[in-house]
């Protein structure tokens, strides 16, 4: 298995290009099910959770031809409706296949996702929704079994809003007979990207981006050419890879879109953040205030740039309270950024960090995606050698961190 090592304390300096969104990348190929002919998508980025999901279409019958970052992806000859447990279990987003599958085939057999390492993460809003739509639904040996004959719209109230079923719903939406409302949907810039590529198909969606998504189903749908939007939590990591760091990175061709709740506070912790023509510019004047986040769904501090952020905290200048609300147990980067000096006391869903002048490198294990962001990120702050093992969990989200971060100028690279 591979692992990260750094060498810390190297401020960084330079630009970086951002790849395109692992959580919009996921559903807009998953939507690709929804009609046959080949659909092509643009700015896909090189990960293994996109692996995952190709190997999950290829399984059921999709054809895929890959051109760099675009890939061209054909559904003309289904021949499952299964998304298996071995596959499932690595990647909880695999249940993004179940609603334009069952609007496609009118059935659809998903391994039902375990629990994993930051939350328990039920699915029974995708289910109740697709229930309400009129899906028979099943758990049979451990798979969702779902089967309708026809889709219908329905009045759908989620309890709270839940991104990838939204995603969901709205993709069993598009060819349901009648109309479908969502009610408190979510929000996400990467839930407006699929409802986007959907209204490109001749999918009827309005009020994208609010929450209520009004939805009218189509008799057909169109393959087309779409182009994913940039990773809004890659480009956060690597502006508080700026800060942390009292650097000077510049994103290239990425502005402030969906990133604002992000630069406000790293502009409340002192962080120089500036739009320049296209591109934005993160600035540090080597010292960074403590500063209070709570994260909450778009457009409010995201959950996925919680740990990265309590990284930062670890040498701010006082105490830090950072409270997470959207997942039970996302604080599995805290443990190992103690060995690394940091004083954190979890509370609950509350973090109190007190920051200190400097962190020291040390062997940690990452437990997660934006956990082994944290940890990179307190490395490249760190006095001496950081050696950040289980590095599997940082490739399914982030393409080439590690490489972008080293054209930054920082001393970091891979061992097997
Ligand atoms: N929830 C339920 N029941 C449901 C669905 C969700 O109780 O049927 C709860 C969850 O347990 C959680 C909350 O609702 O407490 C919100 O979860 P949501 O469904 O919005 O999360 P998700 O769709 O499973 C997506 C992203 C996550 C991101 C969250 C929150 C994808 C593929 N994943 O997950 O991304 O953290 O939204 O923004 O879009 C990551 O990229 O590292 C990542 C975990």
């Amino acid at each position: 298995m591979d692992k990260i090592i750094i060498e810390g304390g190297i401020p960084l300096n330079g630009e970086v290009t951002i790849s395109g969104a692992k959580n919009a990348a996921l559903p807009t190929l998953a939507a690709c099910l929804l009609t046959g002919g080949w659909h092509t998508l643009n700015n896909i980025p090189k990960l293994r959770d996109i692996s995952t999901i190709k190997n999950i279409l290829s399984d059921i019958g999709v054809s895929f031809e890959e051109y760099g970052e675009s890939l061209r992806v054909n559904s003309d000859n289904l021949k499952d409706d299964t998304a298996p447990y071995n596959l499932v279990r690595t990647m909880r987003a695999s249940i993004l296949v179940l609603g334009p599958l069952l609007s496609r085939l009118g059935k659809a057999r998903i391994s039902l996702p375990g629990g994993c390492a930051i939350g328990a993460r039920p699915i029974d809003m995708h289910l109740k929704g697709l229930h309400a739509m009129g899906a028979d639904i099943d758990l049979e040996h451990g798979y969702v079994v779902a089967k309708s004959s026809r889709l219908h719209g329905a009045d759908i109230f989620f309890d709270i809003p839940t991104v990838t079923g939204t995603e969901n719903l709205l993709m069993a939406a598009v060819k349901a007979e009648g109309t479908t409302i969502l009610h408190n949907a979510a929000k996400e810039p990467e839930v407006v990207d699929l409802a986007n590529m959907l209204n490109k198909m001749g999918a009827q969606v309005s009020g994208i981006g609010t929450d209520i998504i009004t939805i009218t189903g189509v008799k057909e749908l169109d393959p087309v050419e779409y182009t994913i939007i940039p990773d809004r939590v890659e480009a956060g990591t690597f502006l508080v890879a700026a800060a942390i760091t009292n650097g000077h990175v510049r994103l290239r061709g990425y502005g402030d879109e969906y990133i604002e709740a992000v630069i406000k506070k790293l502009r409340d912790s002192g962080i120089e953040i500036e739009k320049s023509g296209n591109d934005i510019v993160a600035k540090s004047n080597g010292k960074i205030k403590s500063i209070d986040i709570k994260t909450t769904q778009y457009p409010g501090f995201p959950t996925d740039m919680q740990a990265q952020f309590m990284a930062l905290m670890c040498i701010a200048d006082g105490w830090s309270m950072i409270r997470e609300t959207i997942f039970e147990n996302r604080f599995m980067h805290v443990s190992e950024l103690r060995r690394m000096g940091a004083d954190i006391e979890i509370n609950g869903g509350q973090a109190l960090v007190r920051g200190q002048d400097t962190l020291f490198g040390a062997q940690v294990m990452a437990t997660d995606l934006r956990a082994s962001a944290s940890l990179i990120l307190a490395g490249l702050a760190a006095k001496g050698r950081t050696e950040i093992s289980r590095v599997y969990h940082l490739d399914r989200g982030y393409q080439d961190l590690d490489k972008k971060l080293s054209l930054l100028g920082s001393n970091i690279w891979r061992e097997k």
